[in-house]
């Protein structure tokens, strides 16, 4: 990236398949309906998937709630995803514990639970993958609520 043109937000799990690529369809969706001058992107700390589409199940889920994920493929976190994105936004401990591993330490600041600040116990999007359809619907309310206060935690900060 050579011009910083407006706030970047990366959204992140493990697989960049299930949890990250539907906050990045929900914040992507608010952004849009709010008009707000934000970049939202998605990745995953590993690269099982890598060149994928979101998980079929987070699509339907998700476009029963009017959200797209059209363009969405999994890829890897990069180091230059550091430098880049001015908020980088784990899905639970391990994703974090993990970011927290590779990124340049003047880039600290720039890591955080993506549901910090929902009031949400524990602020953790939970795993879906090998569960149940219901995981995914729960998945998809904690992150309507995070990208909410994300989106409030931005406009006021
Ligand atoms: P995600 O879910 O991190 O929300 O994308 C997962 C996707 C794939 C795997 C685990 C979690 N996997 O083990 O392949």
């Amino acid at each position: 990236m050579t011009q910083k043109t407006s706030t970047r937000l990366l959204m992140v799990c493990l697989g960049n398949i299930c949890r990250s690529p539907t906050a990045e369809a929900v914040v992507k969706h608010k952004v849009r309906q709010l008009g707000l001058p934000y970049e939202v992107d998605s990745a995953g700390t590993h690269s099982y998937h890598k060149g994928k589409s979101p998980d079929p199940r987070s699509i339907d889920v998700g476009q029963a709630r009017g959200y797209d994920f059209t363009g969405i493929t999994s890829r890897r976190v990069q180091d230059q995803d550091f430098a880049d994105f001015d908020l980088i936004l784990a899905m639970d401990h391990d994703n974090l514990a993990e970011l927290k591993t590779r990124c340049p330490a003047p880039f600290a600041d720039k890591l955080r639970l993506f549901l910090a600040d929902t009031g949400i116990p524990d602020a953790v999007v939970p795993d879906p993958y090998y569960g149940g359809l219901n995981g995914f619907e729960r998945v998809l309310d904690l992150i309507e609520q995070g990208a909410d206060t994300l989106l409030d935690r931005l406009a006021t900060h």
